[in-house]
């Protein structure tokens, strides 16, 4: 008798999306990937080739704006991990219909699917962009949003459309507010990278990692097999959290410099930093409380800053 589950992962080429297949096959279940490639790669999911589950593996090239695709994916699913969007809050702050047009107009549709295929649970990955510069801390769930920027009301609204599924059809959704991830096969290439990947890609080509302003900004990171644990457990957690954020983060926080610093030492590298005017939209200190992840089982003997900053370097080292 087979009794696999079956969990639809959109953003399946992306950075998180691809560890949590690589984490959902490990663990013998099924995993239908849907992707548009906008921002993610095939080569993150090459690892599948050779895994010895590879037939529990689906990937579904499309767009979550298509609502036919959104259907055909939820077919069949148990649980879904949501996490196909632009990611940029700096590129929001240029394109802000794109924003919309994808991150609520595409998470609407998958919420619509997600209820007419009846699935168990729905996980939105929501971030921690919605809280804004607001001065208190650390961020609560309680807090009152303040985002600052189209990809933070895009996130925000997306979180209001679980909440509403929950409260007025029933769908158990989850939403997770992410703080800033890092980890294997987070994109260093773009203008719009994250700062761990673009620091370590720098320090390895000798070239000095650039800081937007004084460095002195704050943010909580977590590593991303954190990330993958808290989205499995939300599957399974208790139906208090229903319609309401997460927090997940590691619950401390570090400046950029420091951060900087750790990471130019992990690598030896003798380089220099280089610093560059503040970017609009970037929050000044970001820091997670995560007292609601902790008592709801989403967040159980997280890796650490520097466990995950050393697993970090030594792959980015393995695939340069
Ligand atoms: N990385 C972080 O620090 C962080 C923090 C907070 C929230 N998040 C959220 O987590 C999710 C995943 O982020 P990531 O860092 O893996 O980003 P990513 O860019 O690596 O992955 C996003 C994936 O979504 C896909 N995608 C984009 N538009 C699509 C569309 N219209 N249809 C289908 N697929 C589409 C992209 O091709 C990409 O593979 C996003 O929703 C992001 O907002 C990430």
């Amino acid at each position: 008798m087979e009794n696999k589950n079956t969990y639809l992962v959109t953003g399946a080429a992306g950075f998180i999306g691809s560890n949590l297949i690589e984490s959902i096959l490990n663990n013998g279940d099924k995993v239908v990937g849907l992707d548009n490639l906008a921002t993610g790669k095939l080569e993150n999911l090459s690892f599948i080739e050779t895994h010895p589950h590879r037939e529990n593996f689906q990937l579904i090239e499309g767009d979550i704006t298509d609502i036919s695709i959104c259907n055909e994916s939820c077919r069949g699913v148990d649980y879904i991990l949501h996490h196909a969007a632009l990611a940029s809050v700096a590129e929001s702050m240029a394109l802000p219909e794109k924003y919309e047009e994808i991150n609520i107009g595409g998470t609407l549709n998958l919420l619509q699917a997600a209820k007419k295929a009846q699935v168990k649970r729905f996980v939105f990955a929501s971030s921690s962009a919605v809280y804004g510069d607001s001065p208190e801390f650390p961020k609560h769930e309680a807090l009152c949003p303040n985002p600052k920027s189209p990809y933070a009301i895009t996130k925000l609204s997306g979180e209001y459309y679980c909440k509403l599924f929950y409260e007025s059809f029933g769908l158990p959704t989850v939403i997770l507010r992410y703080f800033n991830i890092f980890g294997p096969k987070q994109d260093p290439t773009s203008q719009y990278s994250a700062v761990i990947p673009l620091f370590i890609d720098a320090f390895l080509k000798g070239k000095s990692p650039k800081i937007f302003g004084d460095g002195e900004q704050t943010r909580d990171f977590v590593y991303v097999q954190n990330i993958v644990k808290a989205n499995l457990a939300a599957c399974h957690a208790p139906d208090s959290i229903f319609g309401k954020p997460v927090n997940i983060g590691c619950g401390d926080r570090i400046s950029i410099n420091q951060l900087a610093h750790k990471i130019k030492a992990l690598m030896k590298s003798p380089t220099s930093i280089q610093y560059e005017p503040p970017r609009a939209g970037d929050v000044r200190d970001s820091l997670a409380d995560i007292t609601r992840a902790k008592s709801a089982g989403l967040i159980d003997n997280p890796i650490g800053l520097d466990e995950g900053l050393k697993y970090t370097v030594e792959w980015f080292l393995n695939h340069k």
